[in-house]
């Protein structure tokens, strides 16, 4: 077992990478005292795999359980299954002393994290992510989130969870989409973080493509050692360090939204959006920007081959095979997207960009050309 505190005064709390994570769920529940309910939330994907052994954990602790299912997929995380499991949680008399537990992916996990972050004013809740992107990136630090319907994550609320309860075995009944989408994340810590984690993900493609569940705990628990350090620093977004886990954002929402949520997987698009950022700071470097001189084609490539050895698209061009259609990317539509996103501060476009291998920096107010240029390296 592997434990990460996240260390945030009152709101502190552990991740813990375990193999037998879903059977102390109960144990951990209970360790909070004053418990009147559980509430454990989860989707139609996931409850006929592991809700039996979730549930079990809980109840044979003597603590009294409701299950909720709801639908897979991005367009349950809307106001109106927010409003359906508010009307729930009344209905099964979840009050201040109860307890949600989100079992599932990002979806379940942003949803009931924003649920139970509103809820009289706020229950605890802990996570228990059964998808790779959720086990080192969605799960953990506090944001949780529902989509409006023409922009992602617009509305939610920083809440801590009490916990997070990771089992990397569960993984391996994700499909090989999810879980190729779940390491785009995990390259993307090593890319902007960390350079020895980006190495000892180069020395262990194969391992990890065959989800060895030991190099499986070392990734899950580097990842989320990267996160816990930038949220104990900046735990609201509001220094600028937080911003630091977008790298690869500001491109991969565009090729989100152009070809809708849930089609292009966040971490499909995420791997684009690095090697885009990628191709970004190499043609600031060409036109003199000494911030990047350390940028080559060389860096390019050994970024490009690192995603691709773990099955993860690097080119636009790709595109039409990663999401089965044919998709107008063209660079202006990009921008156009970038600059109209609803979360664009001040209109400006704002990319975390690559220094070297495992150092990265936020830069604002990037020019349109400078971005037309490097769409068009692709
Ligand atoms: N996924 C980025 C963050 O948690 O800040």
């Amino acid at each position: 077992m592997k434990i990460v505190p996240i260390d945030l005064g009152e709101r502190s709390y552990d991740i813990e990478i375990d193999q037998n994570a879903l059977s102390r769920i109960g144990a951990a529940v209970e360790s909070l005292g004053s418990v009147s309910r559980v509430a454990l939330i989860t989707d139609d994907n996931v409850e006929p795999l592991y809700a039996e052994v979730a549930s079990q954990a809980i109840v044979e602790r003597g603590l009294d359980l409701d299950a909720i299912v709801v639908p897979s997929g991005e367009q349950t995380k809307s106001l109106d299954y927010a409003e359906a499991l508010w009307e729930q949680f009344l209905e099964i008399k979840i009050d201040r002393r109860s307890v949600a537990v989100a079992l599932g992916g990002g979806v379940v996990g942003d949803l009931a994290g924003f649920v139970s972050a509103t809820y009289a004013r706020g229950i605890r809740y802990f996570q228990v992510p059964t998808t790779l992107l959720a086990q080192v990136d969605s799960s953990v630090g506090g944001k949780t989130a529902i989509n409006l319907p023409s922009a992602k994550n617009m509305v939610g609320a920083f809440h801590q969870p009490s916990g997070v309860l990771i089992d990397p075995t569960v993984l391996n009944t994700l499909s090989d989409d999810q879980y190729r989408a779940g390491l785009g994340e995990v390259v993307k810590y090593g890319a902007s973080l960390d350079e020895n984690f980006f190495a000892y993900l180069e020395q262990n493609t194969e391992k990890v493509n065959a989800r060895d569940p030991i190099a499986l705990e070392t990734v899950i628990s580097r990842c989320c050692e990267l996160k816990a350090e930038i949220v104990k620093k900046d735990e609201r977004e509001t220094s600028g360090l937080r911003a630091l886990l977008n790298y690869g954002h500001t491109f991969g929402h565009a090729l989100e939204s152009r070809i809708g949520h849930g089609k292009l997987l966040h971490g499909f698009g995420v791997a684009l959006g690095c090697s885009l950022a990628a191709r970004l700071a190499f043609c600031l470097a060409q036109k003199g920007d000494d911030r990047f001189s350390d940028i080559n084609e060389s860096w390019i490539a050994r970024q490009d081959k690192l995603f691709e050895s773990l099955g993860l698209p690097t080119r636009l061009r790709d595109l039409p095979a990663v999401v089965g259609v044919e998709v107008d990317c063209s660079p202006e539509k990009l921008v156009e997207l970038m600059s109209t996103d609803k979360k664009t501060e001040f209109g400006q476009l704002n990319f975390v960009l690559p220094r070297k291998i495992g150092d990265s920096f936020l830069v604002r107010n990037v020019s349109v050309s400078d971005v037309l240029d490097a769409l068009h390296l692709q």
